[in-house]
């Protein structure tokens, strides 16, 4: 009879699992047990902590509803999604626009807007801001009737989905115009802390980290036969673009809030210019899908 010791178990178990038929699925459940097995020895993990693991998670799972979904924020805060944004973004067919976080606040449900139109409630405060710019692809060329999804929080630094699930501001869909050009109206959007009244917050607070994400808004640009780009756009000046934690800001999509730019069509308020460019879709583009989902259809 075989006698299991730290040293054999982790072949015992990829060789019970090496029947999977699935090849993709095989390699990921095989190299998952080789690492989590690996990281239990490394920290020598007792009965006690790994019960204490399981409670974690078993909280995490029971946050969960239609409107809140604490394993992608979990996933997020641990690096993971910003770990699968990066190395998905590297696979794109040509230069492009990065991606950034979709984040556990987008919503399938959202508004159409003709273009120019506000966004944000205004009764509800904040200062107004215009967003425009160019969707193009990488030769240059204009995407004429490219979908222009935005989100982001109000004036009060929250998003209307953290108020009640019938809410909808500050969030829309979009056209640019025959020229690739898109034009709104929202209100400069605030960092935030993400969600720390459940047990990923209780991770994050244990761990002395400050919880903020730096202010941002989200984008979901698509156009037929492109990869759909999946960003934000964050202000400069921020205290928290450095150590955002969620680790969603990059230098390349950082933007300024322009008093006066000359290039705004729109006068007399401040303004956002950015152009974004979309990669051309591949066969495997069509099959990766999308790093996050509308917490409502997971
Ligand atoms: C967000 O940007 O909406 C977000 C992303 C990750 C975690 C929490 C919020
Ligand atoms: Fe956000």
């Amino acid at each position: 009879m075989r006698e299991y010791t730290p040293e054999n178990i982790t072949d015992a178990v990829l060789e019970q699992m090496s029947t999977a038929p699935d090849p993709r699925m095989k390699e990921i459940m095989e190299s998952a047990v080789r690492h989590l097995h690996a990281f239990a020895r490394d920290v020598n993990l007792t009965p006690a902590e790994w019960l204490k693991g399981i409670e974690f998670m078993t909280k995490v799972g029971q946050m969960c509803s239609p409107a809140r979904q604490e394993f992608i924020l979990l996933s997020d805060t641990l690096g993971l999604s910003a770990l699968v944004n990066i190395m998905h973004d590297k696979t794109k067919m040509e230069e492009a626009t990065g991606a950034s976080l979709l984040g556990p606040f987008f919503r399938e449900n959202t508004p159409q807007f003709e273009k120019g139109e506000q966004i944000a409630r205004i009764d509800k405060g904040g200062s107004e801001v215009v967003l425009h710019g160019r969707i193009a692809n990488a030769s240059g060329e204009p995407l004429p009737g490219a979908q222009v999804t935005v989100w982001q929080t109000a004036a009060d630094g929250r998003y209307d989905i953290q108020n009640s699930m019938e809410e909808i501001d500050c969030r829309g869909i979009f056209r640019a115009d025959d020229k690739g050009n898109y034009l709104l109206r929202t209100v400069r959007p605030l960092g935030y802390f993400i969600p720390l009244d459940g047990p990923v917050g209780q991770m994050v607070m244990a761990q002395k980290r400050h919880g903020k994400r730096p202010a941002h808004i989200h984008f979901l640009i698509s156009a037929p036969g492109y990869r759909e780009l999946v960003t934000a756009l964050y202000l400069s000046g921020d205290e928290h673009l450095e150590d955002d934690v969620v680790f969603g800001a990059s230098g390349d999509l950082v933007v300024e809030v322009k008093a006066n730019d000359p290039a705004s069509p729109v006068k007399g308020v401040p303004s956002i210019h950015f152009d974004f460019c979309l990669a051309r879709e591949s066969e495997a583009d069509r099959r990766a899908g999308r790093i996050g989902a509308d917490p409502g259809q997971l």
